[in-house]
């Protein structure tokens, strides 16, 4: 961590959790986290849809200052886009993040940079953060593309953004041959990727943007990798899969800094 930026730590359930596990998970984290946790870390869940109401009920009764996140929207305000929700649902339910661009989406659901691209801006329009996601496959990594394919993942999905809303939004590094896997990527290999796309906004947007754009890396982060990831200079934060199911494990993950 450098300069202002405050450490994101945020939990993707994916598929997971019907409503009433979801009630139960976050008062379970809200019980094991504290002041000092809130005073030093951002941290945010993203549950299905269906259990959105519920969750935000439950943070915003029992005060807990977990931020409420989506893991994907549509880019359209409205109209005939059967089974899709809209930004500014999400924004009336006091959602603040939305990951766009998921590994998931772009493979299972044929998201291309352009669709990306199309709904940062609508996260952004509707007052919402965007986390978008960029990574490279086992292949192109082996085939020495990772810089050249995530460059071209964060140019493509931020074109056209004016820099202070690049200055405000969050990447997502997840290498994807890392993500569900147990295989993390080294501290210093996932440093390398987050220094290069801090370059590439710093290239488009300017000194401004590239200081404060916050760059979490993402892939099978556990309770035992987190410290050393959260270290490195140009890693913000992590987007936690598998690990922030079980709060206990997410809770650990986000007092990675009392380890060492
Ligand atoms: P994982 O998932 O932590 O289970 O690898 C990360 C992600 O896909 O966001």
């Amino acid at each position: 961590m450098t300069g202002e930026r405050r450490p994101l730590i945020s939990g993707n359930w994916k598929m997971n959790h019907n409503h009433f596990e979801a009630i139960q998970a976050v008062q379970k984290l809200s019980y094991l986290l504290s002041a000092n946790d809130y005073d030093a870390v951002d941290v945010s869940v993203h549950p299905p849809f269906t259990d959105m109401r519920s969750v935000q009920t439950v943070l915003q009764s029992d005060e807990i200052p977990v931020a409420l996140g989506a893991q994907d929207c549509h880019w359209e305000a409205a109209g005939a886009f059967t089974g899709e929700v809209a930004p500014a649902m999400l924004a009336k339910l006091d959602v603040s993040l939305v990951i766009v661009g998921h590994s998931e989406r772009r493979q299972l659901f044929g998201e291309t940079d352009e669709v990306v691209n199309k709904k940062v801006k609508a996260v952004l329009a509707a007052g919402m953060t965007p986390i978008m996601c960029c990574g490279e496959t086992l292949e192109e990594r082996e085939a020495g593309t990772t810089e050249a394919r995530v460059a071209g993942q964060v140019r493509a999905g931020l074109a056209g953004v004016p820099p202070e809303q690049v200055a405000s939004l969050v990447v997502a590094y997840e290498p994807i041959w890392a993500i569900g896997t147990g295989r993390v990527a080294t501290p210093e290999d996932a440093q390398a990727v987050c220094l290069g796309i801090r370059q590439v906004v710093r290239d488009d947007s300017g000194n401004a943007a590239a200081d404060s754009v916050r760059i979490q890396y993402g892939g099978s982060v556990k309770p035992v990798s987190a410290p050393d990831l959260m270290r490195q200079p140009d890693i913000d934060g992590a987007l936690v899969g598998g690990a922030s199911l079980d709060p206990e494990e997410f809770a650990r993950i986000i007092a990675y800094r009392l380890v060492g």
